[in-house]
């Protein structure tokens, strides 16, 4: 159980719910997300929230049956924000009126909200613009649904041509709801919004990275005991950052399994020995399986064969090496928030979404591990920011994601030793000019891909026919959708030179400006 404040929203099933959480966490405020179903008047109870916030969600609150939180939210003291959707059960609840939806009172997309004479904590910072933002505030609004007449005690703040009630307030009870939406980006002032609203809870953004470290690693001691535990690193940024902390909880009874598949970048697999084994002296078993891996992939161009393949030969030789670890019984993973978050169902139950390749393929199940996940409660980019704390240098810490098939997704076609060797010094170039250019920052991901087909060229005095390679580099937030990166030409020139000239194998560069979709970051 964490001892910070805690702020709970309620989730009722906005695409959007997570962003709030964004906010809320760059505020330091600790909060969880939790779907409109489970939280009871007992659950509640329990977690004794600080303050409440409703979220946005599809439903209309006029539909009979549609999701509320329990009448207890209202009574247990704690200021409340009401989001959209939220607003609308806000007011349904306490006695105002809302209608469905008519063309006129339908807004979606960017409106602007004029403030009443009255002015209200909450919007402390809003209204400053000057020239043709002077007295408005730009606001997000995705609404069907208006409040037609507000609950008792309800005072307006703030209006907009579709939304008489776009801000709305009863003081005595610390009740705020909006009908915008303050925590996307179309909503410039959003941030300020939610800082206000913390700070009138009594928030004192006591949730911070260091203090998170000392927490986690108390809870590992607790629930690791005497035991051992088995941690799988990749090199990347989330298992790093677990089996470091894991490290710092219980020192000698964690031992790291780093599979070589064969499918590494350029001098990753003794980057990734170096720095846990010689840095941190952190027991480490390194596996290099690449004989098994290559040999098993010989002959196979089918993609889905390929991954299929990969994922089921990790399986094998993970639990190989983990059996050979005596007294283990938890297995470390760096599963995230955003993976755990129970996200609302209307079909059914809550459903708890997991991404399929952060649960090494179930092996916690095969092999009667439990599991410990310390940075189940984290973002991404608090990941990184605990990486930070921890002392992991930056080189690590912001890299490019990779994906667990490792190369031989950015090998269309048959994979060779061959081709892979020639992919391993491309890329290492492609990512020496970018790092070179200042550029690695500004990129989620680059790589190279080896084309399967060979063209021809002349260099020097003679004929070549050597491989084709594709250059990869796009901007995402996420990883869902992307944008290719506009390079300049001069870049693109000089990499596609220095490529040629440096590596044997390739006589032709060419630059992939797909976005996704309709294509995908990968190749394959
Ligand atoms: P795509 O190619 O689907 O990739 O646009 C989106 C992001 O996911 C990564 N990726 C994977 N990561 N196992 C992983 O761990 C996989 O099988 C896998 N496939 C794609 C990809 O690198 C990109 O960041």
């Amino acid at each position: 159980m964490t001892q910070h404040q805690r702020l709970l929203i309620i989730d009722f099933g906005s695409q959007v719910t997570q962003l709030i959480a964004r906010r809320l966490r760059e505020l330091n405020v600790y909060c969880e997300i939790h779907p409109y179903q489970n939280v009871t008047d007992a659950f509640l109870a329990d977690f004794a929230p600080q303050a409440i916030i409703f979220s946005g969600g599809p439903d209309s609150v006029t539909r009979e049956g549609s999701p509320r939180p329990p009448q207890s939210a209202y009574t247990m003291g704690v200021p409340i924000l009401g989001i959209c959707y939220g607003q609308q059960v806000m007011m349904q609840d306490l006695g105002g009126l809302v209608e469905a939806g008519q063309s006129h009172t339908a807004e979606f997309g960017r409106a602007y909200v004029t403030p009443a004479a009255q002015k209200l904590s909450i919007l402390e910072g809003w209204f400053e613009g000057e020239g043709k933002d002077a007295g408005r505030e730009q606001v997000w609004m995705s609404h069907g649904d208006h409040v037609s007449r507000l609950a008792p005690g309800f005072e307006v703040y703030g209006t907009s041509p579709g939304a008489p009630f776009a801000i709305t307030a009863d003081l005595a009870r610390n009740f705020y709801a909006v009908q915008f939406h303050p925590e996307v980006h179309h909503t410039p002032n959003g941030a300020k919004l939610y800082e206000n609203f913390i700070r009138l809870a009594g928030f004192t953004g006591d949730w911070t990275m260091a203090g998170y470290r000392q927490q986690a690693i108390e809870q590992i001691r607790a629930q690791v005991g005497k035991s051992h535990v088995i941690c799988g690193l990749s090199g990347g940024v989330d298992s790093s950052v677990t089996a470091i902390l894991l490290h710092e909880a219980i020192g000698d009874q964690l031992t790291c399994v780093f599979v070589d598949h064969g499918l590494l970048r350029l001098g990753e697999a003794e980057q990734v020995v170096a720095m846990f084994r010689d840095n941190y002296n952190i027991k480490l078993i390194a596996a290099d399986e690449s004989d098994l891996f290559l040999g098993a992939l010989e002959g196979v161009s089918d993609p889905e064969v390929k991954r299929k393949t990969i994922g089921k030969l990790f399986i094998d030789v993970f639990q190989k090496y983990a059996n050979e670890i005596e007294d283990a019984e938890f297995l470390a993973q760096g599963t995230l928030y955003p993976d755990v978050i129970e996200s609302v169902s209307f079909s059914g139950g809550p459903s708890v979404t997991i991404k399929s390749h952060h649960n090494v393929g179930g092996l916690p199940e095969k092999m009667g591990l439990k599991l410990v996940e310390p940075l189940r409660e984290l973002f991404k980019d608090e990941v990184r920011a605990l990486g930070r704390e921890l002392g992991l240098p930056e080189s690590f810490i912001g890299r490019h994601p990779f994906p667990g098939p490792g190369l031989a997704i950015r090998c269309p076609g048959e994979i060779t030793r061959e081709k892979l060797e020639i992919l391993r010094k491309a890329d290492a170039v492609y990512i020496d000019q970018i790092r070179k250019h200042g550029l690695y920052d500004e990129i989620w991901q680059a790589f190279v891909a080896i084309l399967p087909v060979k063209t021809v060229g002349v260099m020097g005095d003679g004929r070549t026919y050597d491989y084709a390679c594709a250059l990869r580099a796009v901007t995402s937030v996420d990883g869902m959708t992307a944008d290719y990166y506009p390079f300049s030409h001069e870049f693109l020139g000089e990499t596609a030179t220095r490529i040629i000239n440096e590596v044997k194998g390739i006589n032709r560069v060419t630059y992939d400006i797909t976005s996704k979709p309709p294509g995908t970051i990968e190749w394959e």
